[in-house]
């Protein structure tokens, strides 16, 4: 039997459990977790994110800022909201949605972020100190993959793990999650060779290459677990569907585990947000962080 893992369920658990904590922190030290969300421009698919991200984190009780600013806001004035936002002290972590226009640095702006804020772990000190194995902020799809195969698996020491897609939002820091809980890991991508083979060997297969349904029923080792991050549109039937990279029934046929799309890795990705932003409170307050929240 192949259990389908469901990233709904598994995601509803995490924002209790944060949700759990940002009480004990308002009743035990009057403590109030605050993100703050900075979009620039009127991109409709960013703004359902930002909708989403502003009603889970008032969900669970934290403070959420929301900055909207013009599309043709210039790159100092937006410097200068991420220096206050740095400066404020009810702010714990600072997310600015991307893609930014195109006149704006996106680098440069996500390196002003002071990286103890930057609950996306997009900062370069963030980026240095996971690849290091030191305490950072961790991005939040590959967090909530990770939290999802500790809990399915237990211990993750000794697995081979491929990750295909080198990003630097998912495929990097995935891989370096699981070199930190001791998997032999291989990153694999579009110039792999014989990609199915270098597959096959994985007893975990993270799919993370943006293209729909590629990572076939073929790709997958027997009782492997799969865990799918893509979520790609595609016309099917007359309707727009979302898949996810692999190709859902015939991986399901051969893995031991395996996430759908949608249902899977997606809403693991804002309760993964919100677990940072307390994590970074707890930090910044001199508090124990939260157990089972972090890398
Ligand atoms: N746009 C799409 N996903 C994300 C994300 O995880 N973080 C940020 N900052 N922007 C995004």
């Amino acid at each position: 039997m192949t259990t389908i893992i469901d990233g709904k369920v598994f995601a509803a658990r995490v924002r209790g459990q944060v949700q759990a904590h940002v009480a004990r922190l308002r009743e035990e030290h009057a403590i109030t977790p605050g993100l703050a969300v900075v979009l620039v421009g009127e991109d409709p698919a960013s703004q359902v994110y930002v909708r989403n991200k502003h009603a889970s984190t008032v969900e669970v009780g934290m403070a959420s800022f929301e900055h909207r600013l013009a599309a043709d806001t210039g790159e100092a004035d937006l410097l200068a909201l991420v220096r206050r936002l740095n400066a404020d002290p009810a702010v714990h972590g600072i997310l600015v949605q991307l893609p930014l226009p195109g006149h704006l640095n996106a680098e440069l702006i996500i390196n002003t972020i002071d990286p103890a804020k930057d609950v996306d772990g997009f900062h370069i000190s963030n980026v240095g100190l996971l690849g290091t194995g030191q305490k950072s902020m961790v991005p939040c799809t590959p967090l909530g993959c990770l939290m999802m195969l500790r809990d399915h698996h237990g211990s993750l020491s000794g697995m081979n793990a491929v990750v295909v897609g080198r990003s630097n939002i998912v495929g990097k820091p995935m891989a370096q999650l699981l070199l930190g809980d001791s998997c032999t890991v291989t990153i694999a991508h579009s110039r792999t060779k014989d990609l199915a083979a270098v597959c096959r060997a994985a007893d975990i297969l993270v799919a993370a290459v943006g293209r729909a349904e590629m990572i076939t029923g073929d790709f997958v080792k027997p009782g492997a677990t799969v865990i799918d991050v893509g979520i790609n549109r595609v016309e099917r039937d007359g309707k727009t569907r979302l898949v996810g990279d692999v190709e859902f029934a015939s991986a399901a046929a051969v893995a031991g585990a395996i996430t759908p799309v949608p249902g899977g890795v997606g809403p693991m990705t804002i309760a993964c947000l919100l677990a940072n932003t307390l994590t970074a409170c707890c930090r910044a307050n001199g508090l124990a962080e939260p157990e089972g929240l972090t890398a």
